[in-house]
């Protein structure tokens, strides 16, 4: 044995692989790797088409109660969920009286969306898309459809929703 190896630390004997061998990466061991990711990437794509064009989220059915009217303060909002789905969704007390709900995901990549107090305007911060806030439209940005409608129904103090009209039919 050599000095080298007589003075290395024990377990040096039983691994006896250099640094440089240990880290290097052949190319026929990236391409694998390539390879592998590429092959993940498909088939989680694949996944989400399948899972959206064959089993789309179950249509909203009846009404469901939110919360009570004075748990949410003029331009102010309240997220929630409806038992049974995992959509989230944004009910906003506009400044001018009205009650609005919406998906919270953007219509373009599916970022959160928000509303911008005193605006009108419900705003995806992501890529700079607004919404009108009455109606859902698109108002600027990447969107490409306004955001998914609840009908919000105030009964007495208490606020459900139910499937908007546009949806049913
Ligand atoms: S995800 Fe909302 S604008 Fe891009």
């Amino acid at each position: 044995m050599s000095d080298n190896i007589e003075n290395a630390p024990h377990w040096k004997e039983d691994f006896p692989i250099e640094r440089t061998e240990a880290t290097k990466v052949s190319r026929r061991d990236f391409a694998r790797f390539l390879c592998l990711v590429s092959g993940g990437l498909v088939a989680g794509s694949a996944y989400v088409a399948v899972k959206a064009n064959f089993f789309p989220e179950k249509e909203i059915e009846g009404e469901h109660f939110v919360c009570k009217a004075d748990s949410v303060p003029v331009g102010g909002t309240q997220s929630f969920v409806i038992p049974g789905s995992t959509i989230p969704y944004i009910l906003i007390r506009l400044e001018n009286g009205n009650w609005r709900a919406y998906e919270q995901k953007c219509t373009h990549l599916s970022c959160a969306v928000y509303y911008k107090p005193g605006s009108g305007q419900v705003v995806c911060p992501c890529h700079e898309g607004f919404f009108d806030a009455m109606t859902g439209e698109v108002l600027a940005g990447p969107p490409p459809r306004p955001l998914p409608a609840l009908e919000v129904i105030l009964k007495n103090e208490d606020v459900y929703v139910k499937a908007a009209k546009s949806q049913t039919t």
